[in-house]
């Protein structure tokens, strides 16, 4: 099969909302469109480094990975692959995207390392917690049943990003989900096969993983890369989900496998599964000002600090009169506690009956009484 021609806007998307490309991943995102991408998941190579083959106790081979794609040879030429992919990856980010990186012991290490310098900033390592993991077959080690995930912004001091918090406690049954997920391995009908009924592809992913990353960190509509796309997981559930996706894969044969997989998939049938975050309520902008104006407050009406060791005055234009000058509710607030920002809001009060109550009460019987419906 020939390679596909590459696209340069996100918009083509829309109308091939799907696309699987064939060729190394770095080459292929140096093309692509800087800061056009939503969310990043990436499984890279391992840098296994397996030296022999294994074999159960019974002589029988163990199916392990130990594909070409996997072999490094030294630890320095992998570290140098990784900064190299990782910052192409950063480049086709949007300022507000993030990207999760999958890893087991052999590579997560140098992986996280690598990603904080060059300045990702590291919101969570899920643990994968495998269900049915292989055993050590030689009893010489622990079996090792984890793989760890690093779910990361682009910097420090990236503000927006996307997390569905409340889909992903529908999905926990409820209650927060936490950083250990515990899913099987891909087996059964899920695990892809080829002619002679032997796994496709060395390390594919379950859907339920994937699911989760996709539902939590993205919205629908947005476009997910997968920069090592092996079977293509990534791009068939973002297709379930309803996320336009980019797989990018070295290898022609696991291209072929990752495209049949995508053209099986209707959207449609996936709705159950297509769990959105509900809207936030955006309350009603509500200035001091208004209150005065609509009687909630009296001009020259003493308001003051919960110890009551300091007070200010309510002047007609909302504004406040205290002994450190005249300014916002805010503003005001601020000098008296010498820092940059206070919410006037929840510092001032005033007296109702023989009680004291915050100023925010007044606000919100005003939010309840003037309520504006757009
Ligand atoms: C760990 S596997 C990913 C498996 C995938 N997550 C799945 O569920 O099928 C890594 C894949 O990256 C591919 N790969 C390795 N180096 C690559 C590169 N430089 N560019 C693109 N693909 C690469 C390999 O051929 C392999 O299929």
């Amino acid at each position: 099969m020939e390679n596909e021609k590459l696209i340069f806007s996100p918009n083509d998307l829309i109308e091939e909302k799907y696309k699987i490309y064939n060729g190394d991943c770095i080459d292929i995102l140096s093309k692509l469109p800087k800061k056009s991408v939503d969310l990043i998941f990436a499984d890279p190579p391992y840098n296994l480094q397996l030296k022999n083959e294994l074999y159960r106790p019974n002589q029988t081979k163990v199916d392990g990975v130990n594909d070409e794609w996997d072999k490094f040879n030294s630890n320095e030429e992998y570290d140098n692959f990784t900064k190299e992919w990782l910052s192409t990856c950063r480049e086709v980010m949007k300022d507000d995207a993030t990207i999760w990186v999958i890893g087991s012991y052999h590579n997560i290490f140098r992986v996280g390392k690598i990603m904080m310098d060059l300045g990702f900033w590291i919101l969570n390592d899920v643990q994968w917690y495998k269900t049915n993991p292989m055993p050590n077959f030689r009893g010489i080690r622990f079996t090792n049943a984890t793989e760890t995930i690093i779910w990361a912004k682009k910097s420090e001091k990236q503000k927006r990003y996307t997390f569905n918090h409340n889909v992903m406690k529908q999905l926990n049954g409820g209650k927060q989900m936490t950083s250990v997920w515990q899913i099987s391995l891909c087996t059964g009908n899920e695990r892809i096969k080829d002619e002679n009924g032997k796994k496709a592809h060395s390390t594919q992913k379950p859907e339920e993983l994937l699911k989760r990353v996709i539902l939590s960190s993205s919205k629908e509509g947005d476009l997910i890369l997968d920069p090592f796309c092996g079977s293509g997981t990534t791009c068939a559930v973002a297709k379930k989900l309803n996320r336009k996706a980019i797989g990018i894969e070295k290898e022609l044969k696991y291209v072929e496998i990752a495209k049949k997989r995508l053209s099986q998939i209707e959207t449609k049938d996936y709705i159950h599964l297509q769990l959105k975050e509900p809207e936030k309520k955006i309350l009603q902008r509500v200035s001091m000002e208004e209150l005065v104006k609509s009687g909630y407050f009296k001009v020259g009406e003493e308001i003051f600090t919960k110890n009551r060791k300091n007070s200010a005055i309510i002047l007609e234009n909302g504004h406040i009169e205290s002994s450190l000058g005249v300014g916002s509710i805010h503003k005001i607030g601020a000098l008296i506690k010498e820092i940059e920002n206070c919410n006037g809001w929840m510092f001032w009060y005033y007296n109702k009956n023989s009680n004291i109550k915050l100023i925010d009460e007044k606000r919100k019987k005003y939010r309840i009484e003037h309520a504006r419906y757009s």
